[in-house]
């Protein structure tokens, strides 16, 4: 994939993307197994990782490429967004790329092929379990819910009712910004009501699977002390933070004006920030998967300072090529080494406190 890189680049990014999914079906990118040492092995809500960097919701949406995406070198991926049924997403075009900001500019609007669809696709996948993640690698998919659905707390049940016999974890996405009034889902009533739903939908399955949440990044601090209470009660088992942001800050790049959720290299700090006054408020009784921005092994290993006991990215990939997975997982294990770290685990939070004194910007 990185010989094409300059090639893919020149194309329009929806076009790009879809060619960079083919090449990797049909076998066309690298695929090293996914790089592990004693000290990146973990284990996150249970689910033990052959390192903790993670691809994160909406690369592949309609599950496609999950054997080549687990041989190029993550520790595990998510899948979807998948809603109960299929739907086109938003007109085109959709997707920007904001060159001189190392960033991008989506409003995809939950396109996708459906539960059904992705559930046949996950289903034929080699078998993973908890205990079985370095064999095959662990999976999870991003629940979303129809834009025109009359019930949408109920979608995300329904989408873990008929995916999650095939997953290792699902994420309840109520922060994308590109479905409207999708995010009033995080209110705390509606949260709770919501979740309720899942674990519902959970305690179903023949595999009760972890649960994850995933947080905006738009938020203030009255709205994580709500999430951390959320978090407790309803015995979430993990918070991904964050998804894109609606915010616009210092941006260069001619297409910055566009409507959607802006993630990569500006999301980096914001995300952090969230990230850490979330762990403050979990008390350690929650893990945090941090995504937003990172493109390096050091701005891995700085979320992990942060608070996250795992991390995700997907905007790099589209400036940096597949190939940048292998590199940041190598480079953080670099730094645990630098810093005298046994495991990853060891280092989670261990910079938390720069990160929340910087906390001014966020409003209370
Ligand atoms: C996303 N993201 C996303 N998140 C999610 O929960 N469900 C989704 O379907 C999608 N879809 C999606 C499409 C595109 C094109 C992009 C760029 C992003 C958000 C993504 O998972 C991640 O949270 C943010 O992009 C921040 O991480 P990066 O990109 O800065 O590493």
């Amino acid at each position: 994939m990185a010989l094409g890189l300059p090639l893919l680049r020149q194309m329009d990014p929806e076009a790009a993307h879809r060619l960079a999914i083919t090449a990797l079906r049909y076998g066309l990118a690298p695929a090293p197994d996914a790089y592990t040492t004693p000290r990146l092995a973990t284990t996150l809500a249970g689910l033990a990782l052959p390192n903790p960097v993670g691809l994160a919701a909406g690369f592949d949406k309609n599950a496609q490429a999950i054997a080549p995406l687990l041989r190029s070198g993550f520790g595990f991926i998510e899948l979807g967004a998948a809603t109960p049924r299929a739907q086109p997403g938003n007109a085109r075009p959709r997707l920007f790329r904001l060159r001189e900001d190392r960033a991008v500019i989506n409003r995809f609007g939950f396109n996708n092929e459906g539960a059904d669809a992705i559930a046949a696709r996950l289903q034929a996948r080699p078998k993973s379990g908890p205990k079985s993640g370095t064999a095959s690698g662990i999976v999870g998919l991003n629940l979303g819910a129809n834009k025109d659905s009359a019930d949408r707390a109920a979608d995300f049940a329904e989408v873990l009712r008929i995916c999650g016999p095939f997953v290792d974890f699902a994420t309840v996405n109520v922060s994308s910004p590109n479905t409207e009034k999708l995010r009033d889902l995080q209110g705390k009533a509606a949260l709770s009501a919501l979740l309720a739903g899942v674990m519902e939908a959970r305690a179903a399955l023949p595999r009760p699977v972890p649960v994850f949440l995933k947080i905006a990044p738009d938020l203030d601090l009255a709205a994580l002390d709500d999430i951390a209470g959320i978090a407790a009660s309803t015995g979430l088992d993990a918070i991904i933070a964050t998804n894109t942001t609606l915010a616009r800050n210092d941006l260069a790049s001619p297409h910055r004006a566009e409507a959607g959720g802006l993630s990569g290299a500006p999301l980096f700090e914001p995300s952090t920030r969230i990230l850490a006054q979330l762990s403050l408020r979990l008390e350690g009784k929650t893990p945090l998967v941090g995504v937003g921005g990172i493109a390096t092994g050091a701005q891995a290993y700085e979320k992990i300072r942060a608070g996250a006991s795992a991390v995700q990215l997907y905007s790099a990939l589209v400036y940096g090529g597949i190939g940048l997975v292998n590199t940041i997982a190598r480079d953080l294990d670099a730094l645990l080494v630098r810093d005298g770290y046994a495991s990853v685990a060891d280092a989670v939070g261990s910079g938390r406190s720069d990160w929340l004194a910087a906390a001014s910007s966020i409003s209370g």
